[in-house]
């Protein structure tokens, strides 16, 4: 099974997981990237079951409302049952790297909203500790410099993300080369720094469920220590 086919089998059985979650009123938080759009298309299927859905991107909106699936904003409702998104690397602790698709912004803040946060990530992007996945920084354009100087004092390469304008009208910078011993310090000593909107780590709100291929199968993992040595 190639890594497409593994993300379309866990976006299928992302489908299948909040399905019992799915209430008439109900509002849902969706992810973006490859595999999130494998769950979107799965969502089709049962989008008589929920009220809507929160998207995380503009691209995500677009092929939610193709599936002709309701999207409201975050505004517009009170709660999210779930949020399911992929991850670029997730470790034990369930906590991730995400932003490749440069979407990390709305990610977290549709993340924040939502009472469980499922991740569906192919095993390869299971790491032992993360940092292997340069981390992207979405930054305020004019505080670009800076914040790669910053960066470079916490030990890491900063890199514009060339010809990439986020959602919101802002640029990314990939910081390669960190050590990242403890991600949920470091996500929060990163938002202190002037100009920085979002970092990608996804620690202090983390995953609360990993579905995972193993021996192409998916796994649902609730804890760091039921997954496979
Ligand atoms: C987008 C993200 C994605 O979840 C992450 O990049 C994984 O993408 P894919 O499912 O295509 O491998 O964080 O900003």
């Amino acid at each position: 099974m190639d890594q497409d086919e593994k993300k379309k089998l866990l976006g299928i059985a992302a489908a299948e997981y909040i399905d019992p979650m799915l209430e008439i009123e109900t509002y849902i938080g969706v992810g973006t990237g490859s595999t999130a759009n494998f769950f979107i298309d799965a969502l089709a299927q049962v989008q008589h079951k929920f009220a809507g859905a929160v998207a995380s991107s503009d691209a995500s909106a677009n092929r939610l409302k193709g599936h002709g699936i309701q999207v409201v904003s975050l505004t517009e409702v009170s709660s999210l049952a779930v949020y399911v998104d992929g991850a670029d690397e997730i470790s034990n602790d369930f906590s991730m790297i995400k932003g490749g698709g440069a979407a990390l912004t709305r990610e977290k803040i549709v993340a924040s909203a939502s009472e469980c946060f499922v991740c569906i990530a192919d095993s390869s992007k299971w790491v032992k500790q993360l940092g292997a996945f340069p981390l992207p920084i979405e930054v305020i354009s004019m505080a670009r410099s800076l914040v790669a100087l910053e960066m470079v004092k916490l030990g890491g390469t900063p890199v514009l993300r060339q010809g990439t304008i986020t959602d919101n009208g802002h640029q990314i910078i990939d910081v390669h080369d960190l050590e990242i011993s403890d991600p949920a310090s470091l996500e929060a000593a990163i938002n202190q720094i002037p100009g920085v909107v979002t970092n990608g780590l996804f620690a202090n709100r983390g995953a609360d469920v990993l579905l995972m291929d193993h021996n192409n199968q998916v796994g649902t993992f609730t804890s760091g220590r039921e997954l496979p040595a």
